[in-house]
C-alpha cells in the first residue's frame, strides 16, 4: 500500500515525502511542475536512499488520477497541491478557485470512485481570520479571509467536513499550518520561491546571500511587544512529522479531525531577524515600511490537540530553523536551479 502525495515535489510535500520514505511508506507522487522542480525528489532519494513514484500531472486531469488509483495501491493521500501566493491568488481568483477548488474536487471524487476514502488535507491558519481567541485553539471560530487563496482553504475545509459527514467511510484530518519555515538539516531541500518572495524567511535569506538589497519590515505600530508582527513559525520538518502522526490517526478511523500544527510559541519579526542573525552570523538591514495589506497583529497556536491526540509536538526551535533555512539558502542561492 502507498501514499499518494499530491504536491509532493513543493516545498512541505518534499519534506514530507522525506518523513515518509523514513517511516517506511511508499511514496506515488503527483505533481504538475507549476511552482516546483522534480529535483526535489532526486534529493528526497538522496536523502533517504529511497525512491518516490513521480507522476507529473495535474489534479484536475481525471485521466491521470484515474491512471495512479488503478496502478497503484493508495491507502491514503496527503493533498499538498495547491496554488499559495496570496498577492496573486487577489489578481486572479478564478485560476486560484479552479486550481485549488475544482481541483481537489477532482482528486476526491476520483478517490471516492476508486475506494480510497482517507485525505489529509493542507489548511492553513489563515481560516481563523483575525482570530477571536490567542493562542488559537481549534474550537476558535473561522474568521474572515482576506484573499482569495485564503478563501479556497477555508470552502475546502468546509467542502471536505461536509463529504465525510455525508459519507462516514471518509477520513479526512485538516491540518491548519502555521508558519513553516527552515529546511532539511542535509541542506539539499527547502524552500525555492519564484521571484521575490512575499514570506518573511525566505526574504531574509536572500537578503543574507546577497540577491536583495535590505528586508522591509511591514509595519512597527502593531500592539505587540515591539510593533511589529507576531507570527508562530514552525520547522518544516516538524511539519512534515506531522503527516506522518496524522496518517496514523486516519487508521483509527477518525472520522473528521482538525488539528493546529504549530509550536505554540509567537516571534515578532524582529525576533526573526536578531534570532537569524545569532545562528548564522550573517547581519540583516532593515528598513521600516507601512503595514501590508491583509496583515494582522498576531497569530500563533495553541498545539495541544495536536500533541494530546496526535502524540505530535515540535521538536526544534527558533535557532535551528534560522540555521536550516540559512543552510540551504547559502548552498543553493538559485533554489534548484544550477
Ligand atoms: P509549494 O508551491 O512549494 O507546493 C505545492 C505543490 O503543488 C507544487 O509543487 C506545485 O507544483 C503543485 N501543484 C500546484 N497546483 C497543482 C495542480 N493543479 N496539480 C498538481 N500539482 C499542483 O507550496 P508549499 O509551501 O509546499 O505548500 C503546500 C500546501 O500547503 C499548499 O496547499 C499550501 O497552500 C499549504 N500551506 C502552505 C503554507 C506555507 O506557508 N508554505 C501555509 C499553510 C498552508
Ligand atoms: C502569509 C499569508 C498566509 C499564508 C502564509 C503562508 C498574508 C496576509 N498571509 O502569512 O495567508 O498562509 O503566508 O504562505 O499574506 N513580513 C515583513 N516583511 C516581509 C515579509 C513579511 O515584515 O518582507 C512580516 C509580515 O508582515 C508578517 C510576518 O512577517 O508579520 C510573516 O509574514 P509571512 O511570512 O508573509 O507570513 P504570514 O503573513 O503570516
Amino acid at each position: 500500500m502507498a501514499i499518494l502525495v499530491t504536491g509532493g515535489a513543493g516545498y512541505i510535500g518534499s519534506h514530507t515525502c522525506v518523513e515518509l520514505l523514513n517511516a517506511g511508506y511508499e511514496v506515488v507522487v503527483l505533481d504538475n511542475l507549476s511552482n516546483s522542480s522534480e529535483k526535489s525528489l532526486e534529493r528526497v532519494k538522496q536523502i533517504t536512499g529511497k525512491e518516490t513514484k513521480f507522476y507529473k500531472g495535474d489534479i484536475l486531469d481525471r485521466d491521470i488520477l484515474k491512471k495512479i488509483l488503478e496502478t497503484e495501491e493508495i491507502e491514503s493521500c496527503i493533498h499538498f497541491a495547491g496554488l499559495k501566493a496570496v498577492g496573486e491568488s487577489v489578481e486572479k481568483p478564478w485560476e486560484y478557485y479552479n486550481n485549488n477548488i475544482a481541483g481537489t474536487l477532482t482528486l476526491v471524487d476520483e478517490m471516492r470512485r476508486h475506494g480510497c476514502k482517507n485525505i489529509i488535507f493542507s489548511s492553513s491558519a489563515t481560516v481563523y481570520g483575525d482570530p477571536a481567541i490567542i493562542p488559537i485553539t481549534e474550537e476558535c471560530p473561522k474568521g474572515t479571509c482576506t484573499n482569495p487563496y485564503g478563501w479556497s482553504k477555508s470552502m475546502l475545509e468546509q467542502i471536505l467536513s461536509d463529504m465525510q459527514k455525508a459519507d462516514p467511510e471518509w477520513n479526512v484530518i485538516l491540518l491548519r499550518y502555521f508558519n513553516p519555515i527552515g529546511a532539511h538539516k542535509s541542506g539539499l531541500i527547502g524552500e525555492n520561491p519564484n521571484g521575490i518572495p512575499n514570506n518573511l524567511m525566505p526574504y531574509i535569506t536572500q537578503v543574507a546571500v546577497g540577491k536583495l538589497k535590505e528586508l522591509g519590515v511591514f509595519g512597527n505600530d502593531y500592539d505587540t511587544p515591539d510593533g511589529t508582527g507576531v507570527r508562530d513559525y514552525i520547522h518544516v520538518v516538524d511539519l512534515a512529522n506531522g503527516h506522518v502522526k496524522a496518517l496514523d490517526k486516519l487508521k483509527e478511523n477518525v472520522g473528521l479531525g482538525i488539528y493546529n500544527l504549530g509550536t505554540g510559541t509567537g516571534y515578532s519579526v524582529l525576533d526573526i531577524v536578531k534570532n537569524f542573525e545569532a545562528a548564522t552570523g550573517v547581519a540583516i538591514p532593515y528598513v521600516i515600511k507601512p503595514r501590508r495589506s491583509g496583515d494582522i497583529a498576531t497569530c500563533y497556536s495553541d498545539a495541544t490537540k495536536a500533541k494530546n491526540e496526535l502524540g505530535w509536538t515540535a521538536q526544534y526551535g527558533i535557532k535551528e530553523m534560522c540555521a536550516d533555512a540559512w543552510n540551504w539558502q547559502k548552498n543553493n542561492p538559485n533554489g534548484y536551479e544550477e
